[in-house]
């Protein structure tokens, strides 16, 4: 709806040079502080998979601010999945690509129970490569990945060719 496009667009802004020269960084931080944009983002992430969600995996560290409010419109319990080292109990590990060196994310191994449908939140879609490896965690817990929703995506970096066969649902494109 035009109403939640403009809120989207008024609540993110572009800051010039960070994390480093020459990389325009998308901040979504006013929009998360405005209570009716945050309650509107929240809605149309969920909506698409209204009823057929089991569990909402959250990707650290930003994926969780909008996977929580997800997860409760949709009647779903929270999964996160964490940067490596952070999970107390026995975890499932993918590691994947950075332009400089690879991350490790983790997910618990009994984080739900297998045959759950899942839906994987986070902020942006860059190049795909967190929510790659987040899907991998799901699949190899048994799960069932319905979706991913965020509410970004930077189609230039062409993150949805590296997850074929997932319905990717973002909010905006970039
Ligand atoms: C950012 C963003 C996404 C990811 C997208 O997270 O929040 O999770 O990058 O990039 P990709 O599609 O190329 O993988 P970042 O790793 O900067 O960490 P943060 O969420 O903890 O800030
Ligand atoms: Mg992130």
């Amino acid at each position: 709806p035009a109403d939640l496009q403009r809120l989207i667009e008024a609540g993110i802004r572009d800051v010039p040079d960070f994390p480093e020269p020459g990389v325009v960084f998308k901040d979504i931080t006013p929009l998360l502080a405005d209570p009716a944009s945050l309650k509107a983002v929240a809605e149309a992430m969920a909506a698409p998979f209204d009823g057929r969600v089991d569990a909402v995996v959250g990707l650290e560290a930003r994926g969780f601010i909008l996977a929580a409010p997800v997860a409760l419109e949709l009647g779903a319990g929270f999964v996160p999945v964490r940067k490596a080292g952070k999970l107390p109990a026995k975890t499932y590990r993918e590691s994947y690509d950075l332009e400089y060196g690879t991350a490790t994310v983790e997910m618990h191994v009994d984080a739900f129970a297998p045959g759950s449908r899942v839906l994987v939140v986070d902020d942006v879609l860059a190049t795909g490569g967190t929510g790659r490896a987040a899907v991998e965690l799901v699949h190899r817990a048994g799960g069932t990945v319905v979706g991913f929703s965020v509410l970004m995506e930077l189609g230039f970096l062409k993150g949805r060719d590296r997850l074929t066969g997932v319905g990717v649902h973002a909010l905006t494109e970039a």
